[in-house]
């Protein structure tokens, strides 16, 4: 009989296995930041004490992520995906969210269906080992006296509030996030983290086509000879033509899904995502 509760800091190491069953990117980072940001709002299940399943949330304002939808390969087909989900919708409702969105994979997307996802966009994931790339000299890791104007216009690209989110990542690790000196205001930003198969490289911010290509090939110069992830928008032309350019390679394709109130992007200035859990 499935049992949900909230995740807790012991239940990381089995998060971490499951993601890691799925051929999935997490690291014990990645689980501390779901728990470290919505404490309340990340789920287990268990099957006579075994944690079989687990379901992450962050709620930026009113709008709602959902990530981590995992369930033990020998436990599924039997509902138990469909119930994780149930509760984080309950969980968001309760929270008063009025938009939900994740990025779904193709074992996930009919479930999501049912419970009314509608799909937005498509993203493919690139994937190779970084060439470098020749370096604008103008690409600094960000300051302090930057993350209000890289907040806002990361709003302004996702229309979401992600200033805690963003803040966070930059905390832990200021020298992975990148934008050009001197610009102001903020004419885009990059970020990257290491994974357990690879580094994935996002968001990536740019309000001009050159500044994201400054901004992408910075990362992959700071990753030369690393394996790379980049979540990109398929209809993004021009962050498309500079992952091809770079070598890289479709991996596979997520489904950008959403219920609830539509979000207002200004969606050629999102070059890549932060990868699925966020966004
Ligand atoms: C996606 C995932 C979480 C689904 O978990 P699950 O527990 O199998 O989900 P459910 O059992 O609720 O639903 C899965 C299917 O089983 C069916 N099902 C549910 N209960 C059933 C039962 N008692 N008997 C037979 N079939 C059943 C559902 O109708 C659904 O069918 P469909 O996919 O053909 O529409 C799981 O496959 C997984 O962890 N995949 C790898 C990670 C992943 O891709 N996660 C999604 C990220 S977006």
């Amino acid at each position: 009989m499935l049992s949900l509760r909230q995740m807790t800091p012991g239940d990381i190491a089995r998060g971490i296995r499951l993601s890691a069953q799925a051929g999935w990117n997490q690291t014990e980072a990645d689980w501390r930041r779901f728990l470290d940001l919505e404490p309340d709002g990340c789920f287990v299940g268990e099957v006579d004490g075994e944690l079989v399943a687990t379901t992450t949330t962050r709620v930026f304002g009113p709008i709602a992520w959902i990530g981590m939808v995992l369930v033990d390969p020998t436990m599924r087909r039997r509902g138990i995906g469909t119930a994780m989900m149930e509760h984080a919708l309950a969980y968001l409702a309760a929270r008063g969210v009025a938009t939900l969105r994740l990025d779904a994979t193709p074992l996930g997307q009919p479930i999501y269906q049912r419970l009314g996802f509608i799909a937005e966009y498509e993203l493919a994931r690139w994937e190779g080992v970084s060439p470098g790339a020749g370096c604008d000299g103008r690409v600094c890791a960000v300051t302090a006296a930057q993350i209000e104007g890289l907040a806002d216009l990361d709003r302004r690209a996702t229309g979401t509030d992600r200033q805690g989110l963003l803040r966070y990542l930059w905390e832990h690790s200021p020298q992975t996030m990148l934008a050009l000196e001197g610009v102001t205001p903020l004419a885009g930003y990059a970020a990257f983290r290491g994974g357990a198969r690879a580094f994935q490289i996002g968001p990536i911010v740019a309000r001009a086509g050159d500044v994201g290509r400054a901004l992408a090939d910075a990362a992959l110069a700071r990753l030369a000879g690393q394996n790379v992830f980049v979540d990109i928008p398929r209809d993004h032309g021009s962050a498309t033509q500079w992952a091809q350019e770079r070598g890289l390679h479709v991996q596979r394709h997520l489904v950008r899904m959403f219920r609830g109130q539509p979000v207002q992007e200004i969606h050629h200035w999102l070059w890549a995502s932060s990868g699925p859990e966020n966004g």
